[in-house]
């Protein structure tokens, strides 16, 4: 059996709509000065998941397959990737925990408003690292095992070798889409945390033999070496799929002038590209993620290191903008 058909034959929960839009974007492309093109996770799958559900998808058809019927999961506070998982439990009728770090607010807002509407059960662990987060969601599993459910963990930005190939499968999506649209895309860009995306879309270039500049633009810096990571990554999601995939991290092409003073603080370079887009096309992206993914892409063209057409992929997110800490003013004006 092929790379490609283990990849069409991965599990599947059914929670998207395939294929998300490939769209250009006429009036964006001649703001910047290059074309661009975006395909459109943002708009699709249950509550608006974004890239996330691309994973879960995977995870839990594979989850159900098995038997599980509780959903742990984690991230920060206002997570798109807990939220996911709360919206993906919710559709498929499983419980779900979802561990987030820092503390609970006085009043809930964004991702946080939404998990609690969607029914997970939210534990707030303090301010401890993303290992300890992890760490207390086997914690969690334990627990509800021991009370008589059969619980599973999802690790944080659901970026297992599993769920990462949901992204292997999303790569082989747009590769059917640049053909029928005769399209040649120099690059994707996205934006990138915990490397999941970036590590699918690898496996999924290399499985439908395509050379298209992958660009993971950094936007929480999980790891130090972040290509380094991301070639581990790839290589153990394509085992999987029977398929070895040995790259050099010095090919895996990562942006890491995006992240500013640091994980969800907004920057001035992705504030003014969310004005920008939302401006020439009313297309949303949000301060944490995509907006300095975009931003990463914008001062690629800028440089000269790209010059189209490249496809931005659109993570997702938007939510957050609607968090009053990452709130940006009404009246900006770039
Ligand atoms: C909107 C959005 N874009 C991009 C990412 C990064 O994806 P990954 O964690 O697979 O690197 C995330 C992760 O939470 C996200 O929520």
């Amino acid at each position: 059996m092929s790379a490609r058909t283990r990849l069409a034959a991965l599990p599947s929960a059914g929670l998207g709509t395939w294929p998300t839009p490939l769209q250009r974007l006429d009036r964006f492309s001649e703001d910047v000065g290059a074309e661009i093109w975006i395909k459109r996770d943002d708009i699709q799958g249950v509550a608006l998941a974004g890239n996330k559900i691309r994973k879960f998808e995977v995870v839990l058809g594979q989850a159900i397959a098995d038997g599980y019927d509780t959903l742990v999961t984690t991230g920060a506070r206002q997570s798109n990737s807990a939220r996911t998982g709360a919206a993906a439990a919710a559709a498929l009728g499983l419980d779900c925990v979802l561990v987030l770090s820092g503390t609970e607010p006085a009043e809930a807002s964004a991702n946080l408003l939404l998990d609690h509407l969607l029914g997970a059960e939210v534990r707030f662990a303090g301010n401890v690292s993303w290992t300890e987060l992890n760490d207390l969601v086997d914690e969690v599993v334990a627990e509800r095992n021991a009370a008589g459910s059969r619980a599973f963990a999802a690790p944080v930005g659901c970026s297992s070798p599993l769920g990462s190939l949901g992204f292997a499968r999303a790569f082989d999506e747009i590769d059917r889409q640049l053909t029928e649209l005769d399209l040649h895309a120099e690059a994707i860009v996205h934006a990138s945390t915990s490397g999941g995306t970036h590590a699918g879309l690898l496996v999924g270039r290399q499985v439908c033999d395509r050379s298209t500049r992958l660009v993971a633009v950094d936007v929480g810096r999980i790891s130090n070496r972040p290509a380094r990571t991301l070639a581990k990554m790839a290589a153990a999601s394509a085992e999987l799929i029977g398929l070895t995939l040995d790259l050099d991290p010095a090919s895996v092409e990562v942006v890491e002038d995006q992240l500013g003073p640091g994980y969800a603080v907004p920057t001035e370079a992705g504030n003014a590209a969310i004005r920008r887009l939302a401006r020439t096309e009313a297309i949303l992206v949000d301060p944490v993620y995509s907006a300095k993914g975009l931003a990463g892409l914008i001062a690629m063209i800028e440089r000269g290191e790209v010059s189209g057409p490249v496809v931005f992929w659109h993570t997702g997110g938007y939510h957050a903008l609607f968090d009053p800490e990452l709130a940006l003013s009404s009246s900006g004006s770039s």
